[in-house]
């Protein structure tokens, strides 16, 4: 065990005060509380933190200064000699980004007939659907329904999702877990072959159907098999760059660059799909993260310059409990299935100081106050954080239930010693999702013809904040979806003379704003300058 001797000293509190504490049933907090909260101690309310837009689409919104960065940043292809008259790919829909929205998305253009190829900065599978643990909701159960899963979703996204979304989302989702399990995912069942579900934070069902704490590596498993037992082609190591348009506007396809040797290739396409994820390893606010390497917001900054809409994109999840210590896994994810599993979350004190399964935006703000203002954390290793009390989870259901349920997090723990059935963990809010995004129509379609998105690149789903389990069940809803429009939009598609007159157009509208940038984006990839490739610097 290689806790010191502060930790052990409030676990010895924790120990005490381990029984009362399953017994307690923690209050819900009121709507008004909420409120309160997260606009002191939520860090989407750091206007510090945050500018305007002054360019685009999205000119005089509020974002992060980080993406404003990107955004605003030099176009890379404006560095380069790009010749559009050199095709190297000419494919009827371009699918960019290989996680879980992307493979759907080709999975599902493919089955239609379409010539269809997915294009990947790092390998098919290298993305933040790999990461995911806790498991997929959807609304398969008796007594469970769509409209009810609705309203959770519109709870959790306080009002603002787009309503048209949400319905599909959760009108597709049962048809996406009998997709999913005919394509070979081991979801958790009892014997009787019913699967197993449990409840995430400000669900009002048990809809959450997993395979142990590794849910998205399972699915990622399946649809990797499945677009490579389909011959899709996969051009992987290789980045989009700049979407490229024709003489009329529409997307048509996009500059691509090999991350090994630099060379720089077009792909012609009749309709692309923006499917590269999230924007973790931008390290808002200098947040650690959960998310996959790529994950650098590319698909946001390639849309706006194309002329796309952003929706939400000042509205980040800071996933409640990111591992806070040890260092060698600062930030990594801590699923939300602990909690769903019973382990509440307690101070330095052994006080259970609130309900574990308020909606993410809530219990993060509320871990921030309690270490913070409280002053209840307990020293990690890089600043503050709380217990999450593990232990209750055997004595709740019994021996071996953690084992068998958590069986990754468990492994991870113990490579550090640290035997979570015996011992509580420490957690801290790490960045963990864009609720934000690229604004479409109920086809995935953004205002620019032909181009499409899926996945945590789409904004407005999840409204301002996103509950447990919604996540992958949008990029198999919205992916698959991507799929399918894109197959009928691509029908009689002429395309026109190839330009990138777009990205001079909106350089011009940076140099008019006066904005002067050194940066290029997209980004890419993170730099570090840290040992720990989590994070780049201390949150508060
Ligand atoms: O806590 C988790 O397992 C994360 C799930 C999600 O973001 O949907």
């Amino acid at each position: 065990m290689i806790y010191t001797s502060e930790m052990l000293e409030s676990v010895a509190k924790v120990e005490a005060a381990r029984e009362a504490n399953i017994a307690l049933e923690p209050r819900r907090m009121t709507a008004e509380e909420k409120e309160a909260l997260l606009k002191k101690y939520h860090p989407d309310y750091r206007e510090d933190n945050f500018g305007i837009i002054k360019v685009g689409k999205n000119a005089g919104e509020k974002a992060p200064l980080e993406l404003i960065e990107m955004l605003e940043a030099n176009a890379r292809v404006s560095q380069l000699e790009v010749n559009l008259d050199k095709i190297d790919y000419d494919v009827d829909v371009l699918v960019i980004g290989g996680g879980g929205a992307g493979s759907s998305a080709a999975i599902e253009a493919h089955e239609a007939g379409k010539d269809v190829m997915i294009v990947t900065k790092l390998r098919i599978g290298d993305a933040n659907t790999m990461m995911a643990e806790g498991g997929i909701q959807a609304a398969d159960k008796p007594g469970d329904s769509p409209a009810r899963h609705y309203i959770d979703v519109m709870g959790g996204g306080h009002y603002v999702n787009r309503p048209e979304l949400v319905q599909k989302l959760v009108n597709d989702g049962p048809s996406a877990i009998k997709w999913l399990n005919e394509l070979g995912v081991e979801f958790d069942k009892e014997e009787d072959g019913t699967m197993i579900t449990t409840h995430g934070g400000g669900t009002s069902f048990k809809r959450m159907h997993a395979a142990a704490d590794y849910s998205g590596a399972e699915i990622m498993r399946t649809l990797r098999d499945e677009v490579l037992n389909r011959e899709i082609p996969v051009v992987d190591f290789t980045a989009a760059i700049e979407l490229i348009k024709d003489e009329n506007g529409r997307c048509a396809g996009a500059v691509l660059m090999n991350m090994e040797t630099g060379e720089i290739l077009v792909a012609r396409a009749k309709a692309v799909v923006i499917a590269t994820g999230g924007a973790g390893r931008m390290h808002y606010q200098g947040f650690p993260t959960s998310n996959h390497y790529g994950a650098t917001a590319d698909g946001l900054v390639l849309a706006y310059r194309a002329g796309a809409k952003l929706l939400y994109q000042d509205t980040l999840q800071y996933h409640p409990t990111g591992v806070a210590y040890p260092n060698q896994i600062f930030g990594a994810l801590v699923t939300e299935k602990v909690r769903s599993l019973g382990a509440k979350l307690i101070n330095k004190d052994g006080v259970a100081f609130m309900h574990p399964l308020e909606t993410r935006d809530v219990a993060a703000a509320s871990i921030i106050r309690e270490c913070s203002t409280n002053g209840n954390g307990i020293m990690g290793s890089d600043g503050p954080g709380i217990w999450l009390d593990t232990p209750m989870i055997d004595m709740i259901h019994g021996a071996g239930t953690l084992e068998k349920r958590l069986p990754a997090m468990l492994r991870m723990y113990m490579k550090y010693d640290i035997d979570m059935r015996k011992v509580p963990i420490l957690i801290y809010p790490t960045l963990h999702y864009q609720n934000g995004g690229i604004e479409v129509n109920v086809k995935g379609e953004t205002c620019v013809p032909g181009l499409f998105v899926a996945g945590e690149a789409i904004g407005g789903i999840h409204g301002r904040n996103r509950l447990m389990g919604n996540s992958l069940l949008d990029i198999i809803v919205f992916g698959r979806n991507a799929g399918q429009q894109t197959a009928k939009a691509v029908e009689g598609v002429e395309i026109g003379k190839l330009t990138l007159s777009h990205v001079d157009d909106f350089a011009k509208e940076c140099e008019a704003a006066g904005i002067k940038s050194d940066l290029v984006s997209p980004k890419l990839l993170p730099t570090y300058t840290h040992g720990n490739p989590n994070r780049e610097a201390k949150p508060f």
